[in-house]
């Protein structure tokens, strides 16, 4: 496994609609177990391929599936060709960060509960059921992957002061 550098705005890359996966071949492999590794040391809780300069449709997430739960277990997602099919109507508003946008923060209005498919790093089919910040998560990766940041949906953007809790980063 290997680190990828993680490329921050402006570059393009972010800001392109990325292709879908269709070989699920070692390259693919490989890219996935390097992305988990990139997100595990930045450290961040979801990382999708355009922040490591490939412009395909692979997210990968770690995060509680139940954060509502004390000690709840993270769970690692790793999911090609991601779309949301539901989206609650609820709405939350939560602070963001990004690793492709360091130095920032935002509030982002969210929906609450979304269903997510697509296909497993194999190229299984999928679908997972998320709400909080989990679902909050796999809408900004999700974004991502068309090209769309936190920035473009936020309410309020500003630069967080030092003594500023320490975000998840996405
Ligand atoms: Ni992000």
């Amino acid at each position: 496994m290997a680190l990828l550098e993680i490329v921050t705005l402006p570059d393009p890359v972010l800001r392109r609609k990325a292709r879908p996966v269709t070989d699920f071949g070692p390259s693919l492999q490989t890219l996935a177990d390097d992305m988990i590794e990139t997100m595990r040391q930045a450290p961040g809780v979801g990382l999708a391929a355009p922040q490591v300069g490939e412009s395909i449709r692979l997210i990968v997430v770690e995060y509680p599936l139940d954060d509502e739960k004390e000690d709840a277990p993270k769970k690692l997602f790793v999911i090609a060709n991601p779309e949301i099919r539901e989206i609650s109507a609820e709405t939350e508003m939560g602070v963001e960060g990004c690793l492709s946008l360091p130095g920032l923060q935002g509030e982002v209005d969210r929906a609450l509960e979304v269903r997510v498919t697509g296909r497993t790093r194999r190229g299984q089919p999928i679908k997972i059921k998320a709400k909080g910040w989990l679902a909050r998560i796999f809408q900004h990766e999700i974004d991502h992957l068309d090209g769309v940041v936190f920035t473009d949906r936020a309410t309020k953007v500003w630069k967080p002061a030092p003594d500023e809790p320490v975000l998840d980063n996405v």
